[in-house]
């Protein structure tokens, strides 16, 4: 096979333009030499010899699954276990305090419904997951329940696999470690009492979930690679999801401040839906994408 140069810019702009219209993510020109690479092996593992070819028979839909590859291939898939520690203060001190209160006052069933949206390999998910089993004497007798979505099949995988080391874990007390997680061939595996209430599926943001009721959403450090328009169709998605009274939690990155006017602002990086429907605005219309 002869060996490949970068993708030209018509090139890119095909590609570019199929990544938004698949994920909503816009790619800049600059990241031209870093989607050349991505494609490069997704061509060297079909043993394709141009970019044009693998286009096509990437469109035409002739690769078996090859779309969900190539969308792998060209999603940023960083995260770690407590990223943004101040986020999981919040949800283990005021949100759980606040929740079982309110539950204790009984105007709250003694359920808890979190969604981690775009969570990657799934360890925010099973960050939440250990919150909660720091706190199971306060939550004795509740349901709970964790679902973590992502756009990626090989990040689900993972996340299902939940087994992680190196940097994944950095965040990690050894206490924790100790407690939380037991020695596994590959690193750490978390231990099944943290992973009963979680469960992953695929999603992608620019459509409905299809379910509704959250106390909380984590949307960190997605759309901070989406134009605005695609954060507004995700945004409406989202809000909908939200149960009344429920929070959101965005990345500090994410720049989605602005289409969140029917929420209440609690801090930088939280947001409040109005526990009555009548004191909110609507949110951003959830309409189609492009
Ligand atoms: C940088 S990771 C963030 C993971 C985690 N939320 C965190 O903050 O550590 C971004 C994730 O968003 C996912 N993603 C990108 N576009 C998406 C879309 N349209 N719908 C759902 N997930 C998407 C990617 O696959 C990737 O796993």
């Amino acid at each position: 096979m002869k060996e490949l140069q970068t993708l030209t810019p018509e090139q890119f702009t095909l590609f570019e333009r199929l990544i938004y219209r698949k994920t909503g993510i816009r790619m800049q020109a600059g990241k031209i030499t870093l989607l050349s690479n991505r494609i490069r092996r997704r061509l060297r593992h079909h043993g394709l010899q141009s970019f044009e070819e693998y286009y096509t028979l990437l469109t035409a839909e002739s690769l078996k699954g090859e779309l969900d590859e190539f969308i792998d291939a060209v999603t940023t898939n960083e995260t770690y276990f407590f990223r943004t520690e101040g986020h999981f203060d919040w949800f283990s001190g005021p949100f759980l305090n606040e929740l079982t209160a309110r539950a204790h006052a009984k105007q709250h069933p003694r359920t808890l419904k979190v969604w981690s949206a775009a969570c990657s390999s799934g360890e925010e998910v099973y960050s939440l997951a250990i919150c909660l089993a720091e706190a199971r004497a306060k939550l004795a007798g509740w349901q709970l329940r964790i679902l973590g979505t992502d756009i990626s099949g090989s990040s689900l995988e993972a996340a299902r696999e939940g087994c992680y080391e190196g940097r994944s874990l950095e965040n990690v007390s050894p206490e924790r470690l100790e407690k939380h997680f037991q020695p596994s061939d590959d690193g750490w595996s978390v231990r099944p009492s943290v992973r009963t209430p979680c469960e992953f599926r695929a999603h992608n943001l620019l459509q409905p979930l299809g379910e509704t009721g959250f106390d909380a959403i984590f949307v960190r450090n997605v759309m901070i690679y989406f134009d605005r328009e695609s954060k507004k169709v995700a945004v409406g998605h989202l809000l909908n999801a939200l149960a009344p009274g429920g929070y959101l939690v965005v990345g500090p990155a994410d720049g989605i401040f602005d289409l969140l006017g029917g929420m209440e602002r609690v801090s930088s990086f939280l947001y409040r839906k109005p526990l009555s429907t009548s004191q909110a605005s609507p949110p951003p219309s959830a309409g189609g994408h492009r």
